[in-house]
Protein backbone atom coordinates (compact mmCIF):
# COMPACT_ATOMS: atom_id res chain seq x y z
CA UNK A 1 0.00 0.00 0.00
CA UNK A 2 2.76 2.50 -0.65
CA UNK A 3 1.36 3.94 -3.92
CA UNK A 4 -2.17 3.30 -3.48
CA UNK A 5 -3.55 5.84 -6.43
CA UNK A 6 -0.87 4.92 -8.51
CA UNK A 7 -1.86 0.80 -8.10
CA UNK A 8 -4.98 1.78 -10.27
CA UNK A 9 -3.59 3.35 -13.00
CA UNK A 10 -3.53 0.68 -15.57
CA UNK A 11 -0.25 -0.18 -17.51
CA UNK A 12 -0.38 1.92 -20.91
CA UNK A 13 -2.05 4.85 -18.67
CA UNK A 14 1.47 4.71 -16.66
CA UNK A 15 3.41 4.63 -19.25
CA UNK A 16 1.51 7.82 -20.95
CA UNK A 17 2.18 9.65 -18.32
CA UNK A 18 6.06 9.17 -18.04
CA UNK A 19 6.05 9.42 -21.47
CA UNK A 20 4.11 13.11 -21.61
CA UNK A 21 6.88 14.01 -18.01
CA UNK A 22 9.77 13.50 -19.91
CA UNK A 23 8.80 15.08 -22.92
CA UNK A 24 7.75 18.29 -20.74
CA UNK A 25 10.99 18.03 -19.01
CA UNK A 26 13.54 17.73 -22.59
CA UNK A 27 11.44 20.62 -23.49
CA UNK A 28 11.72 23.03 -20.90
CA UNK A 29 15.34 21.99 -20.33
CA UNK A 30 16.24 22.34 -24.04
CA UNK A 31 14.15 25.92 -23.71
CA UNK A 32 17.07 26.58 -21.26
CA UNK A 33 19.92 25.43 -23.59
CA UNK A 34 18.94 27.63 -26.55
CA UNK A 35 15.88 29.25 -26.80
CA UNK A 36 16.47 31.07 -29.92
CA UNK A 37 16.06 26.86 -31.60
CA UNK A 38 12.58 27.88 -31.15
CA UNK A 39 13.08 30.79 -33.79
CA UNK A 40 11.77 29.75 -37.37
CA UNK A 41 14.66 30.53 -40.25
CA UNK A 42 15.98 32.29 -41.22
CA UNK A 43 16.57 33.75 -38.05
CA UNK A 44 17.51 30.88 -36.18
CA UNK A 45 21.05 30.65 -38.35
CA UNK A 46 21.51 34.42 -37.75
CA UNK A 47 24.88 35.34 -37.06
CA UNK A 48 25.05 37.90 -33.80
CA UNK A 49 27.20 40.52 -34.20
CA UNK A 50 28.39 40.24 -30.56
CA UNK A 51 30.75 43.51 -30.17
CA UNK A 52 28.04 45.58 -32.76
CA UNK A 53 25.51 44.22 -29.90
CA UNK A 54 27.75 46.23 -27.02
CA UNK A 55 28.83 49.17 -28.80
CA UNK A 56 28.11 52.38 -27.90
CA UNK A 57 28.31 53.67 -31.27
CA UNK A 58 24.97 50.94 -32.02
CA UNK A 59 22.93 51.97 -28.92
CA UNK A 60 23.50 55.85 -29.88
CA UNK A 61 22.70 54.94 -33.73
CA UNK A 62 19.99 52.60 -32.46
CA UNK A 63 18.57 54.98 -29.85
CA UNK A 64 17.86 57.49 -33.15
CA UNK A 65 15.91 54.88 -34.62
CA UNK A 66 14.16 54.30 -32.02
CA UNK A 67 12.69 57.65 -31.47
CA UNK A 68 11.76 57.83 -34.80
CA UNK A 69 10.12 54.18 -35.41
CA UNK A 70 9.02 52.62 -32.07
CA UNK A 71 8.67 55.38 -29.20
CA UNK A 72 5.21 55.98 -30.30
CA UNK A 73 4.18 52.96 -28.84
CA UNK A 74 6.80 51.94 -26.32
CA UNK A 75 7.51 54.73 -24.66
CA UNK A 76 10.25 57.91 -24.53
CA UNK A 77 11.68 56.00 -21.60
CA UNK A 78 11.21 52.53 -23.00
CA UNK A 79 8.95 51.88 -20.43
CA UNK A 80 5.85 50.79 -22.98
CA UNK A 81 4.21 54.13 -22.21
CA UNK A 82 4.09 55.65 -25.43
CA UNK A 83 1.80 58.32 -26.27
CA UNK A 84 -0.09 55.20 -28.49
CA UNK A 85 -2.78 53.94 -25.56
CA UNK A 86 -5.68 51.80 -25.78
CA UNK A 87 -3.66 49.06 -28.39
CA UNK A 88 -4.93 45.57 -28.07
CA UNK A 89 -2.04 44.29 -25.95
CA UNK A 90 0.19 46.49 -24.35
CA UNK A 91 3.93 47.05 -25.74
CA UNK A 92 6.61 45.85 -23.67
CA UNK A 93 8.21 47.57 -21.01
CA UNK A 94 12.44 47.24 -22.21
CA UNK A 95 13.31 48.23 -18.66
CA UNK A 96 11.87 45.69 -16.95
CA UNK A 97 14.83 43.05 -16.07
CA UNK A 98 12.79 40.31 -15.95
CA UNK A 99 11.70 41.12 -19.88
CA UNK A 100 15.26 41.52 -20.72
CA UNK A 101 16.26 38.38 -19.14
CA UNK A 102 13.83 36.13 -21.22
CA UNK A 103 14.85 38.32 -24.52
CA UNK A 104 17.50 37.14 -26.98
CA UNK A 105 19.01 39.17 -29.49
CA UNK A 106 18.13 36.87 -32.25
CA UNK A 107 14.26 37.04 -31.03
CA UNK A 108 14.27 40.87 -31.06
CA UNK A 109 15.61 40.91 -34.39
CA UNK A 110 12.76 38.68 -35.65
CA UNK A 111 9.89 40.52 -33.90
CA UNK A 112 11.31 44.23 -35.28
CA UNK A 113 11.37 42.26 -38.80
CA UNK A 114 8.52 40.36 -38.91
CA UNK A 115 6.07 42.09 -36.55
CA UNK A 116 3.74 39.95 -33.82
CA UNK A 117 0.68 39.10 -36.24
CA UNK A 118 -2.61 40.05 -34.32
CA UNK A 119 -0.62 42.63 -31.76
CA UNK A 120 0.06 46.27 -33.02
CA UNK A 121 3.62 44.90 -32.97
CA UNK A 122 4.13 46.28 -37.21
CA UNK A 123 7.25 44.37 -39.35
CA UNK A 124 9.69 46.89 -39.92
CA UNK A 125 11.20 44.81 -42.40
CA UNK A 126 12.21 47.89 -44.38
CA UNK A 127 14.83 47.92 -41.96
CA UNK A 128 18.63 47.28 -43.26
CA UNK A 129 20.13 44.13 -41.02
CA UNK A 130 22.43 47.12 -39.62
CA UNK A 131 19.29 49.08 -38.59
CA UNK A 132 17.59 46.37 -36.64
CA UNK A 133 20.91 45.43 -34.98
CA UNK A 134 21.18 48.97 -33.71
CA UNK A 135 17.72 48.81 -32.60
CA UNK A 136 18.17 45.17 -30.86
CA UNK A 137 21.73 46.59 -29.28
CA UNK A 138 19.76 49.52 -28.41
CA UNK A 139 16.35 47.83 -26.80
CA UNK A 140 18.30 45.41 -24.73
CA UNK A 141 20.74 47.84 -23.01
CA UNK A 142 17.84 49.84 -21.69
CA UNK A 143 16.92 47.04 -18.77
CA UNK A 144 20.75 47.85 -17.64
CA UNK A 145 21.82 51.12 -18.81
CA UNK A 146 18.68 53.42 -19.26
CA UNK A 147 17.28 55.11 -21.77
CA UNK A 148 19.69 56.65 -23.22
CA UNK A 149 17.48 60.27 -23.25
CA UNK A 150 20.30 62.55 -21.85
CA UNK A 151 22.83 63.90 -23.73
CA UNK A 152 22.72 62.10 -26.90
CA UNK A 153 19.38 63.16 -28.39
CA UNK A 154 19.40 66.44 -26.89
CA UNK A 155 17.91 68.06 -29.79
CA UNK A 156 15.00 65.47 -30.11
CA UNK A 157 13.84 65.79 -26.04
CA UNK A 158 11.32 68.27 -27.09
CA UNK A 159 9.15 65.70 -28.51
CA UNK A 160 5.98 65.25 -26.74
CA UNK A 161 6.79 61.99 -25.31
CA UNK A 162 5.78 60.72 -22.17
C1 LIG B 1 2.03 50.67 -33.10
C2 LIG B 1 2.69 50.37 -31.85
C3 LIG B 1 4.12 49.81 -31.90
C4 LIG B 1 5.21 50.29 -32.58
C5 LIG B 1 5.29 51.54 -33.47
C6 LIG B 1 6.31 49.41 -32.27
N1 LIG B 1 5.90 48.42 -31.42
FE1 LIG B 1 7.07 46.93 -30.64
N2 LIG B 1 5.46 46.14 -29.71
C7 LIG B 1 4.20 46.68 -29.73
C8 LIG B 1 3.31 45.81 -28.97
C9 LIG B 1 1.81 46.02 -28.77
C10 LIG B 1 4.11 44.74 -28.51
C11 LIG B 1 3.66 43.52 -27.68
C12 LIG B 1 3.39 42.40 -28.64
C13 LIG B 1 2.94 41.16 -27.92
O1 LIG B 1 1.98 41.26 -27.16
O2 LIG B 1 3.54 40.13 -28.14
C14 LIG B 1 5.46 44.99 -28.97
C15 LIG B 1 6.54 44.16 -28.70
C16 LIG B 1 7.84 44.44 -29.06
C17 LIG B 1 9.00 43.65 -28.66
C18 LIG B 1 8.99 42.49 -27.68
C19 LIG B 1 8.53 41.20 -28.17
C20 LIG B 1 8.54 40.19 -27.05
O3 LIG B 1 8.46 39.01 -27.38
O4 LIG B 1 8.61 40.54 -25.86
C21 LIG B 1 10.10 44.25 -29.22
C22 LIG B 1 11.54 43.80 -29.09
C23 LIG B 1 9.62 45.40 -29.96
N3 LIG B 1 8.25 45.48 -29.84
C24 LIG B 1 10.45 46.26 -30.61
C25 LIG B 1 9.99 47.35 -31.35
C26 LIG B 1 10.87 48.23 -32.08
C27 LIG B 1 12.39 48.13 -32.11
C28 LIG B 1 10.07 49.14 -32.71
C29 LIG B 1 10.48 50.24 -33.67
C30 LIG B 1 11.23 49.82 -34.84
C31 LIG B 1 8.69 48.85 -32.32
N4 LIG B 1 8.69 47.75 -31.50
C32 LIG B 1 7.60 49.58 -32.74
C33 LIG B 1 3.78 47.83 -30.36
C34 LIG B 1 4.57 48.62 -31.17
Amino acid sequence: MRYPIYRFVPLPHRIAIAGSLVMVLSLTTGCDRDPDLALPEPYRSLEIPAERLVSDEARVHGRELYVALCALCHGWHGDGRGTRTALSTNPRDFTDPRWRRGMTAKRAYWVIQEGRNGTAMASFAFLSSDQTWDLVAYVLSIAEKGALVEGVDADATSSPET
